[in-house]
């Protein structure tokens, strides 16, 4: 495995890959070489054998504090133009058909916030902190914040979150759905995490695959367009050896052993 200087990459659990942002110095700000190596390691992951599904956190003061401000400043419109800035922070959300899981603890601001919103699950800690506060520094989102935290949250909460830069808790992001579990501590939301993450690399590759797939189509696509792709996705898998050893394994109240054909 080759080594990163922004991040850690390990596999605590069997089937789980662990990404961890660290950048203490600057709360994990988000500075290009970081994402590089985040994407590359994503990739690794993306293509092993023996990961299944990927838990990205950072510390339990920062999960990110956002793209680097002091990068980002003299950039020039036409550089940030014809390099399409930012477009590959959401590799992750194309490249990857592994789930992801965010684990945030602290700030996750501006591309923090929105580098978790890319997640395929968010937990975080009731005390975490959230926002977008680009407004702030004379810019907006732009790594998908007013898409996707308006999906979440709904228009009116979005709009007032992005126009005046507020934060907002962990115990709000749970209750507004935009997290789907909050912790009482870094060390418990890890636990979570990470057994959320042994829990589906449990399960039949091939249908894990799937879900995420399906799940996703319902953020792109009309709710018709949407129910009609889950059902082709759906009559697919009738030609997986998993579904005919899962749904056997039921009927003789035995444990799947997945083929994960
Ligand atoms: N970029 C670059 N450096 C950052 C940073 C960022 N986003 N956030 C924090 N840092 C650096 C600080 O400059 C500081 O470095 P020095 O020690 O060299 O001065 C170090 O990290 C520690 O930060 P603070 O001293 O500010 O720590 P704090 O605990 O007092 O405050 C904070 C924490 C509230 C998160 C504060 O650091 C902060 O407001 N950060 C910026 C948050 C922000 O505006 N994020 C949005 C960025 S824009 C964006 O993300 C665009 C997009 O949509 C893609």
């Amino acid at each position: 495995r080759r080594s990163y200087e922004y991040i850690e990459v390990s596999e605590p659990r069997p089937g789980v890959g662990q990404v961890t942002l660290n950048r203490p110095k600057a709360l994990n700000a988000l500075c290009t070489p970081l994402i590089v190596e985040l994407n590359a390691a994503l990739r690794e992951f993306q293509q092993s054998p023996t990961v299944a599904a990927i838990v990205l956190t950072g510390s339990a003061k920062a999960f990110a504090a956002g793209a680097d401000i002091k990068e980002m400043a003299p950039l020039a419109f036409s550089e940030a133009y014809t390099t399409s800035f930012i477009e590959s922070w959401s590799e992750l959300t194309t490249a990857l058909k592994k789930p992801l899981i965010a684990a945030v603890s602290g700030h996750a601001l501006g591309g923090g916030c929105e580098l978790a919103l890319m997640a395929d699950v968010l937990y975080c800690t009731t005390t975490a902190n959230f926002g977008q506060p680009e407004i702030k520094l004379g810019t907006i989102p732009g790594a998908g914040g007013s898409q996707r935290l308006t999906r979440a949250v709904g228009k009116s909460k979005a709009m007032e979150l992005i126009l005046t830069g507020k934060s907002f808790s962990g115990e709000e992001a749970e209750r507004w759905g935009v997290a789907a579990r909050v912790f009482p501590s870094h060390e418990a939301l890890m636990e979570g995490a990470l057994k959320t993450a042994e829990t589906i690399a449990g399960y039949s590759k091939v249908a894990v695959q799937a879900a995420k797939e399906v799940v996703n189509k319902s953020q792109d696509l009309p709710l018709r367009d949407g129910v009609e792709f889950e059902r082709r996705v759906f009559h697919s898998l009738f030609g997986s050896q998993d579904q005919k050893i899962g749904m056997k394994a039921f009927a003789e109240k035995k444990k799947a052993e997945w083929s994960h054909q």
